[in-house]
């Protein structure tokens, strides 16, 4: 595998260009919007010269960076062995992609959808070449957290899965290997359960989202919070994400109004500035009041 692919370059697709880039690969980077990919491609230049001091680059950022190539359009495609799709948590959206993306590349080329919880049979249900799409679920910040989950949907082939699993394995990250491909995977089931009982304690006034994230990171060692999390990687894909669960799902899961009030608000998270906190100019959070969205 030589060149890869990543569409959509947002929030997951910035950070996944750069870690496959930083593992030695040549990579397109594509998004239907100019300004997204030119936000990714500074915070690219940002976050590697960033590694670059603290040593943790094994080449330059210049060097990394240079092999991170903007495309106008997906023409590219048929020139890589691998596409990896980072677009909005949509079923129609990914659908319509891959239609395009089939019409331009070879059967052998493989394309992997970061989907948060859409099972792979479902995507490839329309697909001329089904057996190509596989799961790559990245977590965010995708250049620092290690793992990814490897999805093998009922018509992905073996071979696509084991190579999958291999090109993750090479760019310095853990796979974990999801058999069974049922929504939300692995991870995300178990964190949907964390999530939703935290946003629902929160709408019933039950504790503020400062002191609910401070009781997980110190009475259950996880690092961040739900509610740092869900700011990290955007209270707009969140909701996205739960209205997929409903639909998916059904009536047993309820689209959070926190969310919805949120998104309306335009705090988005830490992207925007505001979501559950405030964001410093330099970074640093505050709590904020959400009995002002009322
Ligand atoms: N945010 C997270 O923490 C996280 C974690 C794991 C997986 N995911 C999943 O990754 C995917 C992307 O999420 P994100 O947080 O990066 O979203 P985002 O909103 O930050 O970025 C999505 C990008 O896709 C672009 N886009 C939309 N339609 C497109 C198209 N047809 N062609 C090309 N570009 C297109 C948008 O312009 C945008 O820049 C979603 O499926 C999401 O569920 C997100």
């Amino acid at each position: 595998m030589k060149n890869v692919l990543v569409v959509g370059a947002g929030y997951m697709g910035g950070g996944i260009a750069q870690v496959v880039a930083q593992a030695g690969y040549s990579v397109y980077l594509h998004d239907s919007n100019p300004a997204s990919l030119e936000k990714a491609l500074k915070e690219i230049s940002w976050s590697t010269e960033k590694l670059e001091k603290k040593g943790l680059l094994r080449d330059s950022a210049a060097a990394v960076r240079k092999r991170i190539k903007p495309a106008a359009d997906l023409s590219v495609a048929r020139d890589c062995q691998m596409i990896i799709e980072a677009v909005y948590e949509d079923e129609g959206i990914k659908k319509q992609l891959f239609a395009r993306l089939e019409d331009v590349c070879p059967g052998g080329t493989i394309i992997a959808t970061n989907t948060s919880i859409i099972p792979i049979t479902r995507l490839s249900a329309d697909m001329r070449h089904p057996e190509r799409l596989v799961g790559t679920h990245f977590f965010g910040p995708v250049p620092i957290m290690k793992l990814v989950e490897v999805i093998k949907g009922e018509k992905t082939s073996d071979a696509v899965f084991e190579k999958s699993v291999e090109f993750i394995s090479s760019i310095d990250k853990y796979p974990v290997r999801v058999m069974k491909d049922i929504p939300g995977f692995v991870m995300n089931r178990i964190n949907a359960m964390a999530a939703q009982e935290a946003f629902d304690l929160v709408e019933k006034g039950v504790a503020a989202p400062e002191d609910i994230d401070i009781g997980m990171r110190y009475g259950f060692g996880w690092t961040v919070g739900p509610f740092e999390i869900t700011d990290n990687s955007g209270i707009d894909t969140a909701l996205l994400v739960n209205m997929a669960w409903r639909s998916l799902l059904g009536k047993d899961v309820t689209v959070s109004p926190l969310l919805e009030k949120l998104v309306k608000a335009g705090r988005t998270g830490r992207k925007a500035g505001k979501g559950f906190y405030d964001y410093l100019p330099d970074g640093k959070k505050q709590p904020f009041d959400l009995r002002k969205l009322d």
